[in-house]
């Protein structure tokens, strides 16, 4: 059942590439229109959008983080994420133009779901993105994109978390199509590259036999930090959480840019810092920034692990270990970026003795406020 794995988790993250391929199959005509699995929205109703709410928990969280970079760069809509649990307790503006975006693998999880119905009580439309057919969030909301991630059995979210961004690239894509604000070829323009992250996916997951090593030695950190800007903050909080969840070690992720302003403190002699690079081409200034805060943390003694895309030298003499990943759009390189720390988390969690599949005090799906 475990497909020759030895865990779950492993499976899971093996079977990315496939689940990015199925969630995208069908799912957009050479228009650009995205075909939502249920809908009780019309292109009117998405025209007259004015603001886009997306409510999650953990990892559907951090990818509604990303998923606000795309949706306002593409649309222009003002977007905001926000933890479904603190939600409806500080009364948001909702009405009829607002989008509200639930975002869940289960489609049980409580805070979300009331999350939800406090949206539709203020009239807001809500859109559900769900791997689970059927279940309650989807059959609460206006509508609905499945994600087709097949079961995920590890508590550990990782194929959910790449095939939520998918969707949520799809929406943001659609969206602004509907809206005029992209032509349906720059809109191809971005699946075209969408397309070929599946196969940039089997490439990465084929050349993680350092990242296990680096596990191994990692093993015994008291702390581990993660460090990102733009896309790679939310990429950041996930590898964080990955890690907390399944290795019971602290860990804590940063937006790069804040380092100055407290948490350099923390670096000691050793203090192992992950840090996940932007692309070079497209916004260079951001990955100068990054560049020049893995320095920073360096000349503090931090011993830094570097995620950065193929090709960017520049990054080596920074970095204790350097992890490649394949060249993506900065919009799109969460896809590539989060793996390796997702097999970080699991080979830590497994040199440490845990039940990688079950972690200790955590339930797949949370149907508790
Ligand atoms: O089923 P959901 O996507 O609504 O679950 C949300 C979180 O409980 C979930 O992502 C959790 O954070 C994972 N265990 C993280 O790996």
């Amino acid at each position: 059942e475990k497909g020759g794995y030895d865990y779950f988790m492993l499976k899971e993250i093996a079977e990315q590439p496939q689940a990015i391929a199925d969630t995208l199959l069908g799912r957009l005509s050479e228009r650009g229109d995205i075909v939502l699995d249920e809908v009780r929205l019309t292109d009117q109703d998405l025209r007259d959008v004015d603001k886009v709410f997306i409510v999650a928990c953990g990892t559907a969280y951090h990818a509604g983080m990303v998923a606000k970079y795309a949706i306002e760069h593409w649309t222009r809509i003002p977007c905001e994420v926000e933890l479904a649990s603190e939600f409806r307790y500080r009364d948001p503006v909702l009405d009829r133009s607002t989008l509200v975006v639930a975002v869940s693998q289960s489609g049980e999880t409580m805070d979300t779901l009331m999350a939800l119905r406090h949206a539709k009580q203020q009239k807001a439309r809500v859109l559900a993105i769900c791997n689970t057919n059927g279940s309650t969030i989807p059959r609460e909301s206006d509508a609905v994109l499945y994600t087709h991630g097949g079961p995920e059995i590890a508590v550990a979210s990782t194929k959910a978390f790449l095939t939520q961004l998918v969707a949520c690239y799809l929406i943001g894509l659609h969206l602004a199509q509907v809206r005029g604000v992209m032509y349906a070829d720059e809109v191809a323009a971005v699946v075209s590259r969408l397309r070929r992250t599946p196969d940039a996916l089997r490439e990465l997951l084929g050349k993680m036999e350092d990242v296990r090593a680096l596990a191994r030695d990692l093993k015994s950190s008291s702390t581990v930090l993660f460090i990102g800007r733009h896309v790679g903050y939310p990429v950041a909080l996930e590898g964080a959480l990955k890690l907390k969840e399944l290795a019971y070690m602290h860990a804590e992720g940063f937006a790069a840019g804040e380092l100055k302003h407290g948490p350099i403190a923390l670096i000691d002699k050793g203090t192992p810092v992950v840090c996940v690079v932007p692309s070079p081409a497209g916004r260079g200034v951001m990955r100068d920034k990054v560049v020049s805060n893995i320095q920073e943390v360096r000349a503090r003694g931090a011993r830094t692990i570097v995620i950065a895309e193929q090709g960017d030298d520049g990054v080596v003499a920074y970095a204790d270990h350097l992890i490649e990943v394949p060249r993506t759009p900065t919009l799109l390189a969460p896809l590539m970026t989060t793996v390796p720390l997702q097999i970080l988390a699991c080979e830590i969690a497994a040199a440490r003795g845990h039940d990688v599949d079950q972690p200790r005090n955590l339930a797949k799906s949370v149907t508790v406020e």
